[in-house]
Formats: structure tokens, C-alpha cells, sequence
């Protein structure tokens, strides 16, 4: 089994018959999504109904047997859980480089109990050292955007696919993603001044909202715990 899979599978011990949860995407959602549908199958866990963050997982979910529905049905989740693309010390994360952030932060937000499952790779002492922080921002002027994120002090570039065009959220919103050479200095800092612009939707950075970060290494599972 790869720690991916250890950490998903941990995840499920919070999972009770009857929750209403959130599924995050990304490689490590889909082994979550495919454990929960077999203990869904074993009868181990009924009646969980579960609000998707991205259309690639509402397709797993669907798969697995999962029961969908959307937040304007159920706004109170019992739980979410979700990867994550960097975890420092204090559980603040850097996410969405499976491009699904907006949802995820949305679906996030309205989650009791917000889990993170990683393996120890996504453990960093300084966010924005070893990915770029995803960006997602209206198509319109995004040149714009883009030049006015690499004025924070980061190398901004418009998100391509392997054939040339600009990627695309399930939102329709194209995304930029922000390289620091060092890492990002003042995290609450950036996120405020990131979200006080015009055409910027979301960003990447999830500050004190994981309440539990569930990490899978060669030794076992280890549980970071929020404070507050
Ligand atoms: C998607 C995300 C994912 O949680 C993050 O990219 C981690 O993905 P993976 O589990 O594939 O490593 O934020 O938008």
C-alpha cells in the first residue's frame, strides 16, 4: 500500500454512518472516494451523502456509489476531507494544484472537521517552497492579473495545457500559478492582498482552516492537530 493510500485510508476512521461529508480532489481523493464506496458496498458505512469539489470527483463518487448533493441542500457538513499540495507546521496549506481550490475553499467552509490526507512528501517548513501557489482568476484580462501577481514578488504565469491553451476550472476561471524563489514570507499577508483584487476569485492558500493534517510516512501515520 503507498503512503497515499495509508492516509486515505486512516482518513475513513472519521467518517460515521449518516454524515453528511465533503470530497477535495486530487490523486489522493480518488483512493479516499474508492475506500469509502467499498465500505459503502460491505454495509461497514450507510447513508453518508456527500458534496463533491470538483466534476472529477462527483465522477468517482457517482462510480463508488456515493450519494451526491450540493451545499445549497445541505449547508452544514459534518466533515471534509481533502489533499494537499503543502502543509507547514501551523496546518496552513497550499492547494489546488488539481486545479479544484475554489470548490475545495467553498466546501471547506461549511465543514465541522476539515481533514487533510497527505503523505509526508507535501510537509514543508515554509509555504511556497516547493510548489507554486495556484491562482484562480476571470478569464478577462488575465495578462493583467498576471503582471500585477508578479509585482508581489513572485514569477506568475498563465496555467497551459500540454497542448498550448490555457487550463480551465470546472468554474470556467483560468488559473496562474505563483513561483517564489524563497518560499512565501508572510502568508496572511499575501492572502489578504491577493484577495482584495479585482478578477482575482480565489487563491491556493488555506490558512487555519485544516483542523486535522493526517500524514502517511514509512513509519506509520502521524496526526497533526489544529489548536483552535
Ligand atoms: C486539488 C488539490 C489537491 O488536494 C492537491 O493538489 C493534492 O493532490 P494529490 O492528492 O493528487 O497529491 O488541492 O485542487
Amino acid at each position: 500500500m503507498n503512503l497515499k493510500q495509508q492516509a486515505a485510508l486512516h482518513a475513513l476512521q472519521y467518517v460515521r454512518s449518516g454524515n453528511i461529508i465533503g470530497l477535495g480532489s486530487g490523486s489522493t481523493m480518488t483512493l479516499f472516494i474508492s475506500a469509502l464506496g467499498a465500505l459503502l458496498k460491505s454495509g461497514e458505512l450507510s447513508d453518508i451523502i456527500a458534496v463533491p469539489t470538483s466534476e472529477e470527483t462527483a465522477r468517482q463518487a457517482r462510480q463508488a456509489g456515493v450519494t451526491l448533493a450540493t451545499l445549497d441542500e445541505h449547508v452544514r457538513l459534518d466533515i471534509a476531507i481533502d489533499g494537499a499540495d503543502e502543509v507547514d507546521k501551523d496546518l496552513n496549506l497550499i492547494k489546488g494544484l488539481g486545479r479544484a481550490l475554489l470548490r475545495e475553499k467553498v466546501v471547506a467552509i461549511h465543514a465541522d472537521e476539515f481533514v487533510i490526507i497527505v503523505d509526508k512528501t507535501k510537509l514543508v517548513s515554509q509555504l511556497g517552497t516547493r510548489v507554486p501557489l495556484p491562482v484562480e482568476v476571470v478569464s478577462f484580462a488575465v495578462g493583467s492579473q498576471i503582471r500585477w501577481l508578479n509585482q508581489l514578488g513572485c514569477s506568475a504565469e498563465l496555467w497551459l495545457s500540454e497542448e498550448g491553451s490555457a487550463l480551465l476550472t470546472d468554474n470556467g476561471n483560468s488559473l496562474v500559478r505563483c513561483w517564489f524563489d524563497n518560499g512565501i514570507e508572510d502568508v496572511e499577508h499575501l492572502d489578504s492582498v491577493i484577495k482584495s483584487r479585482t478578477g482575482i476569485v480565489e487563491h491556493g492558500l488555506f490558512l487555519d482552516m485544516a483542523t486535522k493534517v493526517i500524514v502517511a510516512n514509512e513509519t506509520g501515520i502521524t496526526e497533526m492537530q489544529s489548536t483552535r
